[in-house]
């Protein structure tokens, strides 16, 4: 059984936070920020907008542009790592937001391979005949989880969500295939101390310590990003005998302008077939891939059998791939 993806959608926040923005709020420069990450703005939700609201809007539009109606949706699978709740799981408010009746849902905690890894799993469930209409989204807040007083981390993250339908098909364009991995020796260069089990949000000191916020170590997790998408590609590229020529567009995790160009030097793909739009949306986390993929598709850049790559890596560590004849 072969496995189309028959629609895009992705949403954003009205509300726009500028280098300029950013400048009044810590010791930063435009200038810093755009030539070490490539990031200019990023949208940001507004009180009253939740990971829900964003991900029930990325997904209608996919729904829309599918022409498949929620009742017929088998399979949600959310990825975030800024659910509404810590349960119930956001694809349960986006279930019933949606009227996807019929669907069994859960969320996915992958950071910012998210998307590639409910991509896997949905693949899984279609190949198998356990699901025939699945919706994949990618959504996050990540503007309630950043220290909005901390220079090294609060200029890299965004807020919004893109979502996916994917379709049993007996021909047509496919998801050629997906690999993901995971290295959990490194879990903690890139996490949320606070909010679990082990920083209780009930507990005082998770608050006065600051654990509720992202912790990074960003020059290691640059290094690991780096090594991580080039092997996650060559490992989709080598699983199709596909060289990196055939590829028409690599659509990477946008989480930083160098780690993308890096990745995509590594691999041999020019600037010409390489997406990237985080200059308008910072890092969005899970969301930044289906964001992209309905961005060239709303755009008309994607023609019939063109061969996408596309890479992600995030907090775990976790990373994968995924190609598409489209
Ligand atoms: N504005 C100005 N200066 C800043 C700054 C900011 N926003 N953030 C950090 N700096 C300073 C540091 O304090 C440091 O100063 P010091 O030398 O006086 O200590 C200096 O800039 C250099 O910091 P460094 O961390 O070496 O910079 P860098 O070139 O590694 O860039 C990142 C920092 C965070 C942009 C980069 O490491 C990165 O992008 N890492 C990956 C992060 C990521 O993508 N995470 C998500 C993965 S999914």
């Amino acid at each position: 059984m072969n496995v189309r993806i028959t629609g895009t959608g992705s949403a954003l926040p009205d509300k726009i936070l500028t280098n300029a923005d950013i400048e009044k709020l810590v010791d930063t420069t435009d200038e810093w920020i755009t030539t070490r990450t490539g990031i200019k703005e990023r949208h940001i939700a507004a009180d009253g907008e939740y990971t829900s609201t964003f991900a029930a809007e990325a997904a209608r539009k996919a729904l829309e542009m599918a022409a498949v109606n929620p009742e017929e949706i088998d399979l949600i699978i959310l990825s975030t790592v800024t659910p509404d709740f810590p349960f119930p799981s956001t694809a349960c408010i986006v279930q019933d937001m949606l009227g996807a009746v019929n669907a069994t849902v859960f969320d996915l905690s992958a950071a910012c391979s998210g998307f590639i890894f409910g991509l896997s799993v949905a693949e899984k469930y279609i190949r198998s005949g356990s699901a025939k209409k699945v919706l994949v989204i990618g959504a996050e807040v990540l503007s309630r989880i950043v220290d909005w007083k901390d220079r090294n981390t609060c200029v890299l993250f965004g807020d919004g969500a893109g979502a996916v339908v994917l379709e049993a098909s007996d021909g047509g364009h496919s998801l050629l295939s997906t690999h993901t991995f995971s290295n959990g020796s490194y879990w903690n260069l890139l996490y949320q101390p606070g909010s679990g089990s082990r920083n209780p949000a009930s507990d005082r000191r998770t608050f006065d310590d600051k654990l509720l916020y992202i912790t990074m170590e960003g020059n290691d997790v640059f290094k690991h990003a780096v090594r991580a998408m080039e092997e996650a590609s060559l490992k989709a590229l080598a699983a199709n005998s596909i060289s990196s020529e055939e590829i028409s567009l690599l659509i990477p995790h946008q989480a930083n302008r160098r780690i993308i160009d890096a990745t995509a030097k590594r691999l041999g793909v020019e600037s010409d077939r390489l997406f990237i739009n985080l200059h308008n949306y910072g890092n969005t986390s899970s969301a930044s891939i289906p964001i992209a993929l309905d961005e060239v598709n709303r755009k008309g850049l994607l023609k019939v059998d063109n061969k996408l790559l596309l890479v992600a890596f995030g907090g775990g560590f976790t990373y994968g791939s995924a190609v598409i004849n489209w």
